[in-house]
């Protein structure tokens, strides 16, 4: 048995395992002088340092840790990634700059097809290679657990490389990782003006093919105009949740085809992006409890006004945050870049986005249980900041405050 107590600390941390919505969204626990008992890399106590100290676990620790009166909070969950990809697509950066827009540049053969490209033409260590440091770099901005998606292959095989070279980087980094299977994030070429064939593909073959192998919780479609229509994002997602597999969707990015409301009517676990959702869809979700896990650096980096956060939240629906890291639409694997985006560019209090990027965001990959708060039972996945209050992550714009970060109790940032 290893004991560690954490002491020092102004501890800041959302509470319970469920998605705060409403008038509980900005709800966060304040321990100015706060301590941790940590027992096996589980919060065994989380409270005033007297407390702490004087608990008789407390006498037996194999070490103690100052935090030197540094603010402390619960590992960021990021939970909408794409980050196994095998190449970084800098010059389509440069289009987009000069007026050419994303949907066009996938239309035309770019995008996410170039990305499908490489990752078909690279080897596994190398796929392995680039998806592991961007984890670990994303470890460094204090993300503890990340989601990560497929869809980079869209053929059975790929998909399923794809899918192990995640959980490889699971088991090899010290960051948890949650896979979620993403066949239908785009027509492939062979596919071209064939949709629904390939549609045919995805629930004939390839979704059994990643049920058999039980490589993957989630399954996610980009329901979109001329990528997914809304019937054939059903028709997928009640095939996967037929097979058991959790249900996420690419929800009304660019515009607005019906995806929130889709996401609620299914008992999604959550609809991703929503940059262009009706109030009907916002309602839905309200309704259906469905997360809202919204990614201010994609709408930053498209140039597109914010998802309406703070409508959302008045109308009940639990609000997450990720970084939708990936090298089209928001190249940036840094949740503290998010953070002040949500504060400074969606209008999210701090206490809004902390339990977005900490609680809320592991309720979107089903992992609310685990962790997301620094509360007794849950692992002890924390970051030490250089500041007073997670203020400082929008306060000191395009730095990182993140100064140590521990995962289940071991320092490993
Ligand atoms: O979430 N919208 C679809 N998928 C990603 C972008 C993927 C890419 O461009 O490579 C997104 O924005
Ligand atoms: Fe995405």
């Amino acid at each position: 048995m290893i004991v560690k107590v954490i002491r020092n600390a102004r501890i800041f941390t959302p509470e319970g395992s469920t998605p705060s919505s409403g008038a509980a969204s900005g709800h966060v626990r304040f321990l100015p002088g706060g301590g941790m008992l940590i027992k096996d890399g589980l919060l065994e106590a989380v409270g005033p340092e007297e407390e702490i100290l004087s608990s008789p676990l407390a006498a037996r620790a194999d070490e103690e840790i100052d935090c030197g009166g540094r603010c402390v909070i619960p590992g960021f969950v990021d939970p909408h990634t794409h980050m196994c990809f095998a190449a970084r697509r800098e010059g389509e950066f440069s289009l987009r700059l000069a007026g050419t827009s994303y949907l066009d540049i996938l239309k035309s053969g770019g995008g996410i097809l170039s990305s499908v490209d490489a990752v078909r033409a690279s080897s596994d260590e190398e796929l392995f290679a680039s998806t592991a440091a961007l984890a670990l770099s994303a470890l460094s901005f204090g993300t503890t657990t990340v989601e990560m998606k497929s869809g980079y292959g869209l053929d059975t095989g790929t998909e399923l490389r794809m899918l192990s070279v995640i959980r490889r980087v699971g088991r090899e980094t010290p960051l948890d990782v949650v896979p979620t299977f993403m066949g239908a994030h785009a027509i492939p070429r062979e596919y071209a003006g064939r949709g629904d064939d390939f549609v045919d593909l995805l629930v004939t073959e390839m979704l059994g093919a990643v049920k058999e192998q039980g490589i993957a919780l989630f399954c996610d479609v980009f329901c979109e105009t001329g990528v997914f229509s809304i019937e054939q994002t059903r028709r997928i997602l009640l095939k996967a949740k037929e097979m058991g597999f959790g249900l996420k969707v690419h929800a009304d990015e660019v515009h607005d085809t019906g995806g929130a409301a889709l996401a609620a009517e299914l008992g999604a676990v959550s609809a991703e992006h929503l940059l262009a959702a009706s109030d009907q869809g916002i309602a839905a979700l309200a309704a259906s409890g469905t997360v809202a896990i919204l990614l201010p650096a994609t709408a930053w980096s498209l140039r597109k006004p914010f998802a309406r956060a703070r409508y959302m939240i008045d109308q009940g629906v639990p609000v997450a945050l990720a970084t939708d890291c990936n090298p089209g639409s928001s190249f940036t694997e840094s949740m503290p870049y998010v953070f002040g985006l949500a504060v400074l560019g969606m209008g999210l209090t701090v206490e809004e986005a902390l339990v977005a990027s900490t609680k809320n965001s592991a309720c979107g990959i089903g992992r609310g249980d685990l962790c997301g708060t620094l509360e007794r039972g849950k692992q002890a996945d924390f970051l030490v900041l250089d500041g007073e209050t997670p203020a400082i992550l929008a306060y000191h714009g395009g730095v990182s405050p993140v100064e140590e970060v521990y995962k289940k109790g071991e320092l490993v940032a």
